[in-house]
């Protein structure tokens, strides 16, 4: 026992007069810290699961409703089910309530992730100003929540920047209709289907660090809306959500050396990667705390990347960067690597990748949070203090100059 606890850096701890403790690694890293039957990775570590369903599998078949739906309640939903569940999404979607758009209006220009804390923190005030923890209550905002949220980065994204934004439709699929509001143009079949797919490959992930956020937060049995603008801001970091958006200003930067140089592409990135990794930068796109060998949401991916626009460049482009990033540093692609390049082709303007990811990650957050109030316990870990101790306060004449 004590061998397997050193080998994951686990000790146990006297604190006098304070009890037994579990020191665990940095970063939680290797630490189990409950159970969850929504999502994870597959008893044997291959893959990742859905309720039960690998995470390719839903990639390639699911539509958004389905997914969201059997994330939600646990199962995929029958026909009729189905049908209720797709009115509420697309009913909701076109109800954000119109005092909600008019904030919207006086926000500057900044990252759209700050849109999307501060609208959907309206949105709470609004549905629920007083919060009871009550089951079918607590559906009935979560499909609030998973409508309204895309329709908030859209339309507070072009506001900010064009003055204007396209209302939703409740006649259009909810995928289709995003794309829409996002591009502020009309998608193809084909765009409406990768851009669906991408949403059903970020939807959740285990307790991973927004998801995780937004249970802490829940934890407190504060409300939803609260928790989901929590994940927000934990999704937005560079380490998180916001990989995919650095990883796109990468490629943009290659492909911008590459045309001046006269060189393809696909063959410069090789040595921009090369020359990062000598310096000891770190390339977005790549790492996992859980994939070391394979990230399986990349396969989903790349079958769209190819048959959207410059298909196969962008293909040899993505292949060459993670063999050269395996050569060096044996480390795997993830799927922001692969977003970013898909949403560059779908037209999203770069800094609404990353509300793209949360628009659909919103689903995981809100079951987990249903998840977590109704089986609670409040997340309170312990610090270990390593500060001085003993001082006196001293009044300000006798302090240190
Ligand atoms: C996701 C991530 C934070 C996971 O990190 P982690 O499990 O905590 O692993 P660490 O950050 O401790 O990295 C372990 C080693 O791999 C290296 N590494 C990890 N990701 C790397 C990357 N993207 N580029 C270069 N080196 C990387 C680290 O430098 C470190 O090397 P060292 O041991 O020589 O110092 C990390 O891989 C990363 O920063 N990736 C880039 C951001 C990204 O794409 N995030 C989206 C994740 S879905």
């Amino acid at each position: 026992m004590s061998e397997l606890l050193k080998k994951v850096n686990i000790s146990i701890e006297e604190i006098p007069g304070l009890g037994t403790f579990v020191v665990v690694p940095k970063g939680l890293e290797q630490v189990i810290v409950d159970t969850t039957s929504i999502s994870g990775v597959d008893p044997k570590g291959e893959n990742t699961l859905y309720r039960g369903y690998t995470i390719e599998d839903l990639g390639m078949n699911a539509d958004f409703y389905e997914a969201a739906y059997l994330i939600s309640y646990g199962a995929l939903p029958t026909e009729e089910e189905y049908k209720e569940y797709r009115k509420k999404i697309d009913y909701w979607r076109t109800r954000v309530p119109e005092k909600l758009f008019d904030a919207l209006k006086i926000l500057p220009q900044t990252h759209p992730m700050y849109y999307g804390a501060y609208g959907v923190t309206l949105l709470g005030q609004i549905y629920a100003p007083e919060w009871r923890i009550d089951k079918d209550t607590l559906y009935d905002h979560q499909i609030r929540l998973i409508a309204q949220l895309p329709v908030i980065f859209a339309a507070a994204y072009n506001l900010a920047h064009h003055g204007t934004y396209l209302r939703p439709d409740g006649e259009l699929s909810h995928a289709h209709d995003v794309l829409r509001m996002i591009t502020m143009r009309e998608p193809s079949e084909l765009e409406v289907r990768a851009f669906e797919s991408s949403l059903v490959l970020y939807m959740d992930h285990g307790f991973n660090a927004s998801t995780f956020t937004v249970r802490v937060v829940g934890s407190t049995l504060s409300d939803m809306y609260s928790a989901v603008a929590a994940g927000i801001a934990a999704l937005k970091g560079p380490l998180h959500g916001g990989a995919n958006e650095e990883a796109m200003k990468m490629f943009l930067e290659v492909k911008k050396i590459a045309s001046e140089k006269g060189v393809p592409m696909e063959e410069l990135i090789v040595e921009y990667i090369k020359d990062k990794l000598a310096k000891k930068e770190r390339i977005m796109g790549f790492g996992h705390r859980i994939y070391k060998i394979k990230d399986p949401r990349t396969d989903v991916a790349i079958e769209f990347v190819r048959k959207l626009k410059d298909g196969e460049t962008w293909y040899k482009v993505l292949k060459n960067a993670e063999r050269v990033m395996w050569e060096v540093k044996k480390i795997p692609s993830n799927i922001d690597l692969y977003t970013a390049i898909l949403y560059y082709q779908l037209g999203i303007p770069i800094p609404m990748y990353t509300p793209v990811f949360a628009s659909s990650r919103v689903v995981g957050w809100t079951s987990h949070y249903i998840e977590q109030v109704l089986n609670n316990k409040l997340i309170r870990p312990v610090e270990k203090y390593i500060g001085p101790s003993g001082l006196k306060y001293q009044p300000m004449s006798h302090r240190r100059k």
